[in-house]
């Protein structure tokens, strides 16, 4: 039987699996990969000198690991450049924050291609590819000329943006084209997955056939919507472990018996937190008598520090948290605690534990798996209660959460007023409909499905099932 390779930008062995400061797809990949007669297949995070091509190749927690370094003008080019300063923003429909320079562009080939170059020495005959995110789309065609004719699937966990959007993008037009070399393409939604098709129909002049394949560039691909879960038992351990409970006990002790309203996010500007702040301002003006009785704790772990758009959204944030404690804070109460640090899995999972609200209020979102963790972070005796943007991909499955739009800054504020007071038995009763999906939509389903569709086990259906 072959083996499963997967290749990402990010690779983070399951051993880190407990450090907090990962976004989903290293969260989830480590799980689906610790059971696996599996390669990971990336970058090392470090840089050398001149690209030498030279894979360390590791055993950690149970997983194989290929690591490559890069240059540093890789780094600059590719990552904070093409992905983070091109990508990253278009996909998030942020088309005001996109930089678009030659040096990116040529940066991001230029790293697919040293990927290819060195990962097509390590396939073998029945090998499985699945490649990983916005960092890696043109990989396939690459590695389709150096000759491999596995079985390659991708799969993105951003959100394919709308037509318009994307093709604000110079060269949209080759982008997609390198895509269909891969045998089948995973979208976090639907939303995302009917984006690409309107691109293909309507702007690559292709078409959607009747069983549902895509078909352009002379070339027929699978696209199905395939919504990431979090690796829920491993989850639900880790809030009830030694860790999570002290740091539910600490949590508890410094609440001074106030209700606490939790953010946890990477400091992004896709996930809303200026329009967070300013909701729950709101909500504090609206509602005077719950000043004292309320505090937003919003931990917004710093990410991707060398690209100019995160340092601004950085100093925005400090600003505008001084201001709202300035305004509002009394000498025995803060209205926010604003945290930048990183915590581990454990640790986040016991401060969900204690939290009495979760709010998740991206503007933009892939999925957002904190959403799921928050939920399976609960005690269903008195669980916390969901707040979810309707632009998170998440959003689509977890209907039983108090669903606002993260723009409408009254309809925010009166969420958190609802959520506050909501009675025990409505708490309950969202709660077990919302765990019932995290339980069942976890990240093993996920890669179960991905990967039989990849090998052509299960049917695509025209609805993208
Ligand atoms: C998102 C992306 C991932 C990325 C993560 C963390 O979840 O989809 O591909 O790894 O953010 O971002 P970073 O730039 O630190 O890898």
């Amino acid at each position: 039987m072959g083996r499963l390779i997967v290749v990402s930008n990010r690779v983070n062995p399951p051993s880190d699996a407990s450090v907090g400061t990962q976004g989903g797809l290293a969260m989830a990949l480590s799980a689906a990969l610790r059971e696996e007669n599996g390669i990971w297949f990336g970058w090392s995070g470090q840089t050398t000198e001149a690209f030498t091509g030279h894979l360390s190749i590791q055993k950690i927690g149970g997983v194989t690991v290929a690591l490559t370094d890069l240059e540093a003008q890789d780094v600059q080019e590719y990552y904070n450049g093409y992905a983070n300063r091109t990508l990253w923003p278009l996909f998030h429909y942020r088309t005001d924050l996109v930089a678009f320079e030659r040096s990116f562009d040529e940066g991001y080939l230029r790293v697919n291609q040293r990927f290819a170059d060195t990962l097509f020495p390590l396939v073998e005959k029945e090998d499985l590819l699945w490649v990983q995110d916005y960092h890696l789309l043109p990989l396939a065609s690459m590695l389709r000329k150096h000759g491999v004719s596995n079985r390659i699937g991708f799969f993105l966990h951003i959100p394919w943006p709308a037509m318009r959007v994307f093709q604000t993008l110079p060269k949209h037009r080759e982008l997609v084209e390198t895509l269909f070399d891969y045998d089948l393409l995973g979208f976090q939604t639907e939303d995302s997955l009917n984006a690409f098709q309107e691109y293909v129909v309507h702007a690559a002049d292709g078409e959607r056939l009747p069983d549902g394949r895509l078909r352009a560039f002379g070339k027929t691909i699978r696209a199905g919507a395939f919504p990431i879960g979090i690796d829920s038992e491993d989850f639900t351990a880790a809030a009830t472990s030694d860790k999570a409970l002290a740091f539910y006990n600490l949590m508890r002790n410094s609440q001074a018996g106030r209700k606490m309203i939790t953010g946890v996010d990477r400091l992004d500007y896709s996930k809303g937190l200026e329009e967070r702040f300013l909701a729950y301002e709101q909500f504090l003006n609206n509602h005077p008598r719950m000043e004292g009785e309320v505090f937003l704790m919003q931990i917004a772990t710093a990410t991707r520090e060398e690209v100019n758009t995160y340092q601004e959204l950085r100093a925005r944030l400090d600003s505008l948290s001084g201001r709202i404690n300035g305004e509002h804070a009394t000498i025995d109460w803060v209205p926010v605690r604003y945290v930048n640090r990183a915590y581990r899995r454990d640790e986040l999972a016991g401060i969900y534990r204690a939290s009495h609200v979760g709010l998740v209020t991206p503007l933009r979102d892939g999925m957002n798996l904190v959403a799921k963790e928050f939920v399976a972070g609960q005690d269903e005796r008195d669980p916390g209660v969901l707040i979810l943007s309707e632009f998170a991909g998440a959003a689509a499955q977890m209907q039983a959460a108090l669903i606002v739009n993260p723009f409408d800054r009254q309809a925010m504020a009166e969420a958190i007023a609802e959520a506050v007071h909501m009675p025990l038995k409505e708490r309950r009763q969202r709660h077990e409909d919302l765990m019932r999906g995290v339980m069942a939509e976890d990240v093993v389903w996920w890669r179960n499905d991905f990967v039989a569709k990849l090998k052509d086990e299960g049917e695509v259906t025209p609805d993208g099932d």
